[in-house]
């Protein structure tokens, strides 16, 4: 098991672009899988996460060719894949459990999904529920509906469902299981998740009404492949972001970063704490990119953080932890019980861990209370397991005093290969 040893840095000066966005990598191989014809994904991101839902298209009977690490050309199945021959292992990866648990319901076979450890503890009712009303038959083997999934595809008909989590990952599979159904699919979520899909389906020819949290599909439709360009995945880069804002005298330029607005919800909270960030979009569409300027060594105050604006920062709550570890006074992380079902139960993990940086936290059963402004000290963290929590830590160990070690890092290749290698780069440059 590897272990990365931090040093802090002491300062911050560079550019560069982060790897793709792992949100838009599995949903250009999903829809190119179902389409018809040639789909080419450009800044592709190869991290286990997407590879997972690669590999998943390939044993589905597509043709997928990687032309390099972070390009896929793949002929797609217009609509018919084929069946797997064995179950399919999703490895870490929620998005390609649930997505795929939706592409496959509406198929002619039956197919087995499971993965490791941590995603067999994800709960799966919420998109279990769906697809048995649009007639899937569903068994999760699970205790409390967990994986392994069993999904014994048949002919779908349209439903109607509230979603009674603002989750992209549930909203994803309704409409993949959606484009199959036979009729009118009306779906609405409490507030909107992130928007990656109906983003995509446009550019395969797909087409539906949409009001903010409110989407009408009608189906069955059929893709057309379509070229595609991947985004730095924001979620990558905010823990430089955060790191450049913490950091007295630092200036960060990252480019060709997504800066998709039902994703970016941290830039404004760290904007409400006072840090130096420009936010600049270039192209709008499909998916707005663009450039994030930092400019560390303003003070940060506490904030809240809470109600619609947590899906639009979901992912990045334990890196906005390590924030407010570093912000006057104390910030409030509010209904967001949602991450006691990520890969950890991260409202728990972030707050043992800030403790060990020496950091007081208040854990909530729907957030933490954390009491910012102390000086950090370096810690040796675990990261149970998750991406997040590794590369949050690990950036906290960069604003601490002394030695920290966070153990357990293999997980950081789900989501960020080179991660260790651009800390590396950057003590390198800040001697
Ligand atoms: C994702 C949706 C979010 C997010 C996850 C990726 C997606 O999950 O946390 O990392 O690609 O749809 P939920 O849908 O469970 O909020």
């Amino acid at each position: 098991m590897s272990q990365l040893e931090i040093r802090p840095l002491r300062k911050l000066s560079a550019e560069f672009t982060v790897p793709g966005d792992k949100s838009i990598s599995h949903r250009g191989i999903m829809l190119g899988g179902i389409a018809h014809g040639t789909t080419r994904i450009r800044g592709f991101l190869p991290g286990e996460d997407c590879l997972s839902t690669l590999h998943a298209f390939q044993a589905l009977g597509c043709r997928v060719d990687r032309v390099a690490p972070d390009e896929v050309v793949m002929e797609g199945r217009n609509g018919h894949l084929l069946a797997p021959a064995e179950p399919i292992d999703c490895g870490n990866s929620g998005t390609t459990m649930r997505l795929l648990a939706g592409m496959v319901a509406g198929q002619p076979f039956t197919t087995r999904l499971f993965g490791d450890a941590s995603l067999s503890r994800r709960p799966m009712a919420r998109i279990a529920e769906p697809l048995r009303l649009f007639g899937a038959e569903i068994e999760c083997e699970g205790t409390g509906d967990r994986p392994p999934l069993t999904i014994r595809g048949q002919q779908l008909k349209a439903i109607t469902f509230k979603s009674k989590v603002a989750s992209a990952q549930v909203k994803s599979c309704v409409l993949l299981a959606a484009l199959q159904a036979q009729g009118k699919t009306d779906f609405s979520e409490p507030s909107l998740s992130r928007d990656h899909t109906e983003r995509l389906l446009p550019a395969f020819g797909a087409t539906f009404r949409k009001e903010k949290n409110h989407l009408i599909m009608h189906g069955p439709q059929r893709l057309e492949g379509t070229d595609l360009e991947v985004p730095g995945d924001f979620s990558s880069g905010a823990f430089w972001i955060v790191l450049a804002a913490g950091l007295p005298g630092s200036k960060l330029t990252l480019r060709r970063l997504g800066l998709n607005p039902t994703r970016t919800a941290l830039l404004s909270a760290l904007l409400r704490m006072g840090a130096g960030i420009v936010e600049k979009v270039e192209e709008p569409l499909p998916e707005p990119i663009g450039t994030v300027y930092v400019e560390g060594g303003s003070e940060l105050r506490a904030t809240t953080v809470g109600g619609r604006e947590i899906p639009a920062l979901i992912d990045e709550i334990p890196i906005l932890a390590a924030a407010a570890a570093l912000a006057k006074g104390i910030t409030e992380i509010r209904e967001a019980e949602e991450l006691r079902h990520k890969e950890s139960d991260r409202l728990a993990v972030m707050a043992k861990n800030l403790r060990l940086f020496g950091v007081p936290v208040e854990e909530r059963p729907d957030g933490l209370a954390i009491e910012g402004g102390r000086s950090l000290v370096g810690a040796e963290v675990e990261s149970h397991g998750d991406h997040r929590i590794a590369m949050s830590c690990a950036i906290l160990g960069l604003l601490a005093k002394g030695k920290t070690l966070v153990k357990d890092t293999d997980c950081i290749e789900t989501s960020y290969p080179g991660f260790a290698k651009q800390i590396a780069l950057l003590q390198e440059l800040g001697r």
